[in-house]
């Protein structure tokens, strides 16, 4: 993969196409072209949290267009606030300052930001414009792209979202160096995740940069936000909306950890990366346990999250002391479950994985541990 400081992936769909720019100071360098995508927007919404606002709200405000009126909801962070108390307060929010259908939200911030603000968008006067701009590695290479949106509800993880494009994307990696290392990390583990589903290489490759890419080399951190998009972008131009089971392959390890998600009360000892890293690794057993993953490649993939200093199992949980039964009941409600079956996503190597539902409920217990 040829490397350039500044970057961009195309994601095609038949009708709402965008451009996601990836590099340093993509912000600054391409101010023109990201205000350009919001034809005939009057107002910009921004939508951020606490911590943006701490760290990096006014750089980005003297970045933005003097012909927009902007206006600004800070919320606080974390995904407790992921629900529908807080669209309602920012609906609220929206209509109290005259939102227009031309108008657009500026989302800056981590996944709960983009997929709180990807949601509103979709339902504010049904759809204004909106722009992506993910500050956490983990939106960068993942909840910003391909327009899922969504909220937690009592019953579960998203189970509350439409599915929503935005007009382009800017992943500025200047913004990661504010980002607490345990979120960094955590954001590691859907990048893995894309090399177990689709690139074998690219496995080969993180697990040979593990410490450049710790240490936030931006040579690597920029090849691997865009390797990471290129690998999401082959699923969701395939089935935008999820309902051809071949986006469903993004979702490994998913089922385990929106469970351990809820299981844990969507606590801040648990990120979601965490959630998904372990979740990976049970997908990976039940893989093994149904004879599809050798031992060796399942080692494999164990190995790759420990060399991350992802946690790979429930000894991260004691604590929460929770029980099999309660991280099964907990995945019944889980949108991957499909016509009353659960729908696992299991691999048969490393960069190949693919969808199965002729699950015995013994396996999955055999595979949580
Ligand atoms: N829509 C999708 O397709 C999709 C895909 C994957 C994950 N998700 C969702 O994304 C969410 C997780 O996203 P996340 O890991 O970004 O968590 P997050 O949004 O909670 O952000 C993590 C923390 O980092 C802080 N932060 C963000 N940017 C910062 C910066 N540059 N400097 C300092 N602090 C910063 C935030 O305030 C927050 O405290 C989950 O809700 C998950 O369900 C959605």
């Amino acid at each position: 993969m040829k490397f350039k400081k500044k970057d961009s992936v195309k994601i095609t769909l038949k009708d709402n196409s965008y451009e996601v720019l990836i590099g340093k100071d993509v912000l600054k360098k391409s101010n023109k072209k990201i205000f350009s995508t919001i034809k005939d927007a009057k107002k910009i919404f921004i939508i951020s949290d606490t911590n943006i606002k701490k760290f990096h709200l006014n750089k980005i405000l003297k970045n933005i267009p003097k012909n927009f009126v902007v206006k600004v909801l800070i919320i606080a962070p974390g995904e407790k606030e992921k629900n529908i108390k807080t669209i309602n307060k920012a609906l609220n929010f929206l209509l109290k300052n005259k939102i227009s259908r031309n108008d657009a939200i500026l989302a800056i911030g981590g996944g709960v930001v983009g997929d709180i603000s990807g949601f509103l968008s979709s339902v504010a006067l049904r759809g204004v414009q909106l722009i992506h701009f993910p500050t956490t590695l983990l939106a960068q290479v993942d909840s910003s792209i391909g327009g899922k949106t969504g909220v937690n509800s009592f019953y579960g993880k998203n189970l509350i979202g439409t599915f929503y494009q935005p007009n382009i994307v800017i992943c500025d990696t200047t913004f990661l160096s504010t980002l607490p290392k345990r979120e960094l990390i955590s954001g590691y583990a859907e990048v893995i995740k894309y090399s177990i589903i689709y690139d074998k290489k690219f496995f080969t490759w993180l697990n040979k940069n593990v410490e450049k890419i710790i240490n936030k080399n931006e040579r690597e951190i920029i090849r691997l936000i865009k390797r990471s998009v290129e690998i999401k972008k082959q699923y969701i131009v395939k089935d935008e909306k999820d309902i051809k089971n071949k986006r469903a392959i993004l979702n490994l390890g998913h089922t385990f950890a929106h469970s351990l998600e809820k299981s844990t009360n969507y606590s801040k000892n648990l990120l979601h990366g965490e959630a998904v890293s372990i979740g990976i690794c049970m997908a990976s057993k039940l893989s093994l346990i149904l004879g599809f993953l050798s031992l060796n490649n399942y080692e494999k993939i164990k190995n790759i999250f420990l060399n991350f200093g992802l946690p790979i199992d429930l000894n991260f949980l004691k604590k929460f002391r929770i029980s099999k039964n309660q991280i099964i009941n907990n995945m019944i409600y889980d949108k991957k479950n499909l016509s009353g079956r659960l729908n696992f996503i299991l691999c048969k190597d490393i960069g190949n994985a693919f969808v199965y539902n002729k699950i015995k409920r013994i396996s999955v217990e055999k595979s949580i541990s």
